[in-house]
């Protein structure tokens, strides 16, 4: 998907991640592509940890500036021991609340209350979705029962997906992740902060007033993996609401055995499962997309139990909705 090589996966992250959603990424991003000396300093570090949000963010939690590429490649040559020091001890966790304007039409077919259980959880920013305001196509409004959230997530839709005319009611959460980022720690929150992608003060301003809600009531996020813990949580949920497990941009991080494992794992359990994942992550949704993955490069694909309902983009700015259709034929 990204290539074979670290500036093939600097030029992807440039041109279909970066592009439109920060222009000093996409400079940033395409200039290392293209830098003999910054990639032979990336390649010696763990291939996982080459990921192009990994280094940038790191850039930006040590404090290197907006600055053109020619001065961040200074700058990066001069701080590198500090940066590669950042980057071996940090993961790349964004939490994305524009997420749940993608996740609400799902968790709206389900009978209510619901139980949400967030695997890869991050600081589990997710786990409120009923605690924020959603404006989908700048039409439809939704608020919690008490007014106006903080937070307002913004959708832009096409193939009108089922938007509820309320938010669910949740009545219990929780979350597993590696390494939970703790709301109340500021050091942590800064880390998150510096996840936001620069030139882009809205959403940075939307992950302070939603840190903000979380505190009121912080997250209980298990320490583990999600294949050992997620069905001790399940098991864990009270009786008497649906039990939701869902995940945004968490099984990329998986080997395909592990994602495979946690698929058989999650259809064995009492409990719905919601994905919100990269188009080739989940192989059996993968097949039933109606487009070829390679044709939706940068794209995520909602399911609902391993059925594909919906394209989204990765922070959950637009949702395209579409009817499920009798899976593709492949060659897999
Ligand atoms: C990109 S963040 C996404 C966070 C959140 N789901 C969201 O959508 O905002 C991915 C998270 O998955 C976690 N993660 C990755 N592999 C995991 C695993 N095997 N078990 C539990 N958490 C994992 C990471 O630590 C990270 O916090």
């Amino acid at each position: 998907m990204y290539g074979e090589t670290t500036s093939e996966w600097y030029r992807w992250f440039g041109e279909f991640e970066a592009r439109g959603n920060s222009s000093r990424y996409e400079l940033w991003a395409l200039g290392i592509a293209s830098d003999p000396e910054l990639l032979s300093l990336i390649d010696r570090l763990p291939p996982e940890k080459r990921q192009p949000n990994l280094v940038l963010t790191a850039a930006r939690f040590l404090g290197v500036g907006e600055v053109s590429f020619a001065e961040f490649r200074a700058w990066v040559l001069a701080h590198w021991d500090a940066l590669a020091q950042v980057i071996l001890t940090h993961r790349t966790q964004t939490n994305e609340v524009g997420r749940t304007a993608v996740l609400l039409p799902l968790l709206a077919q389900l009978p209510g209350p619901l139980a949400l259980i967030e695997v890869g959880a991050s600081a589990g920013l997710c786990l409120y979705p009923d605690r924020f305001s959603y404006r989908y196509d700048e039409r439809t409004a939704l608020d919690p029962a008490d007014g106006v959230s903080d937070v307002t997530v913004r959708c832009v839709t096409t193939g009108k997906p089922p938007i509820p005319d309320r938010l669910p009611e949740v009545v219990w959460r929780a979350g597993v992740d590696l390494n939970p980022l703790d709301v109340t720690n500021d050091d942590q929150m800064r880390w998150l902060e510096s996840l936001i992608w620069p030139g882009q003060p809205d959403r940075l301003q939307r992950l302070r007033a939603a840190i903000e809600i979380a505190k009121r009531e912080p997250p209980n996020i298990t320490i583990g993996d999600l294949n050992e813990t997620v069905a001790h949580l399940v098991s864990s949920a009270p009786t008497d609401a649906t039990v939701v497990v869902f995940h945004s941009a968490v099984l990329a991080y998986l080997t395909n055995e592990d994602r495979a494992h946690f698929e058989q794992t999650i259809r064995s359990l009492p409990c719905h499962w919601i994905s919100n994942e990269a188009c080739t992550v989940i192989a059996s949704v993968a097949d039933q997309l109606p487009t070829p993955p390679a044709e939706t490069p940068g794209r995520f694909a909602v399911a609902l139990d391993g059925v594909p309902l919906a394209y989204a983009t990765p922070h959950g700015q637009h949702l395209d909705w579409f009817r499920h259709q009798p899976p593709r034929t492949t060659t897999r």
